[in-house]
């Protein structure tokens, strides 16, 4: 997946940078081509001896030097490349990025690229959880950035805490899930929705619900570690996209039900968003006041379209398999098998969203996959985390479509 992607690797000014001389061995070993651009902080940490030595290329240390840009412009180093990897990502590089300063070769390639960036954070502890880190973060992802780690783990400053940049094997899984390509899903589309929705009342009020969206991007992201090509369309949520993965981020259901439309045809549909099932009829188009002594206005609800039931209707462009979720808080395979036969899906996932069970926004699952009906078609799923879930599932959508075609 990862033959003939060209990586320019940015090395900034952090421990972990020594982590960079096997991963681009390792990137070659795999057929990636590297260029690498090293920042003056990085150079203290390894030299451009080592990086040229191993990526076969002349290292990118200055804006303004008279050769580099003679032999290649740091324009057409930006553009050239599949991929723009900054590792190790330091807080310092990270809040350039966020603030979209150019005062070096690294942070200027940044923002010439229009290639997609990935960042493998390294740091301490501490600079990790300052707000200025988060928040720059947060700005760089909300921006489509993609990130692997950091990690958990002891430090070389002596302390313990996130901030470890993730391994080479993290690394090059990243970016083998950004590229796809040879997995079982290749060539396959897959639609998936996730999240709740956010059905408007007035311009600063809405209906909404629990869901995280944790296990509905769990999916996508396992999808696409197979190879699909994954659209997630995703109602408001604080997950981040996952690698490689087109995402459509909608509001309502009525949004998300067109996001789904217009991202057909796929060859499977995974609906595990918490659609909700009424919006306001009529949302007031201003803020609707509080007035003294006055009484609670009344939201008059109509229903909702059921985005499953309508991917699953007969027709040209049904999905091959449509895979809806049923969340119960009792009777849960009882109501998952009479949910399936009513929506028309081929395959429903039951989950016990009561509150014991803690799947709202938990990290684990304990589900039962129905495919068919009778209780021989009903398979209970031990309790797993969230990803080991959309593993197993991807795995078993890879096998249907396999058989089916
Ligand atoms: O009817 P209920 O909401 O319990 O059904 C759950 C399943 O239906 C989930 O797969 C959910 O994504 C889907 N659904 C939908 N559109 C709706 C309501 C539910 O796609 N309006």
């Amino acid at each position: 997946m990862l033959q003939g992607q060209r990586i320019l690797l940015i090395v900034a000014g952090g421990i972990a940078a020594y982590k960079c001389l096997d991963l681009i061995r390792r990137l070659r070993e795999r057929g990636a081509s590297v260029r690498c651009v090293l920042t003056r902080a990085g150079e203290q940490f390894v030299t451009p001896l080592s990086l040229a030595a191993l990526s076969e290329h002349a290292v990118h240390r200055d804006l303004f030097s008279l050769t580099e840009e003679s032999e290649m412009g740091h324009i057409q180093l930006s553009r050239e490349a599949d991929l723009v990897l900054v590792a190790p990502a330091t807080a310092n590089i990270l809040a350039k990025m966020a603030a979209g300063l150019g005062d070096d070769l690294a942070s200027t390639l940044l923002l010439a690229t229009s290639a997609p960036v990935m960042v493998a954070p390294a740091m301490n502890v501490r600079m990790w959880e300052h707000p200025a880190t988060q928040a720059n973060l947060a700005t760089l992802q909300g921006r489509g950035i993609h990130r692997v780690g950091p990690a958990e783990g002891a430090m070389a400053c002596n302390e313990f805490g996130m901030g470890r940049m993730a391994e080479v094997d993290d690394i090059l899984a990243a970016m083998e899930a950004f590229f796809g390509g040879h997995g079982r899903l290749a060539g396959r589309r897959a639609l998936v929705t996730s999240g709740p929705t956010h059905e408007p009342i007035d311009p600063v009020r809405y209906i909404a619900n629990r869901s995280s969206g944790k296990q509905g991007h769990a999916i996508a992201a396992a999808l696409r570690r197979l190879g699909a090509d994954v659209t997630l369309i995703a109602g408001p949520t604080l997950e981040p996209d996952p690698l490689g993965v087109t995402v459509v981020r909608v509001e309502s259901a009525a949004d998300m039900l067109a996001a789904c439309q217009a991202a057909l045809p796929a060859d499977v549909a995974v609906c595990a968003a918490a659609v909700a099932d009424w919006r306001v009829a009529e949302p007031a188009a201003g803020k609707i006041k509080k007035t003294a002594g006055g009484k609670p206005p009344v939201l008059k609800l109509t229903e909702n379209p059921d985005i499953l039931a309508t991917l699953a209707a007969k027709g040209p462009h049904r999905p091959r398999l449509v895979v809806g979720f049923a969340a119960e808080t009792e009777q849960v395979v009882e109501n998952a098998r009479e949910k399936r036969s009513r929506k028309g899906c081929d395959w429903i996932v039951a989950n016990d969203v009561s509150a014991a069970a803690g799947t709202f926004g938990g990290d684990e699952n304990r589900v039962h996959l129905i495919t068919a009906d009778g209780p021989q078609a009903t398979e209970a799923w031990p309790t797993l985390s969230k990803r080991e879930v959309a593993e197993r599932l991807a795995e078993r959508i890879a096998t249907a479509l396999e058989t089916a075609s």
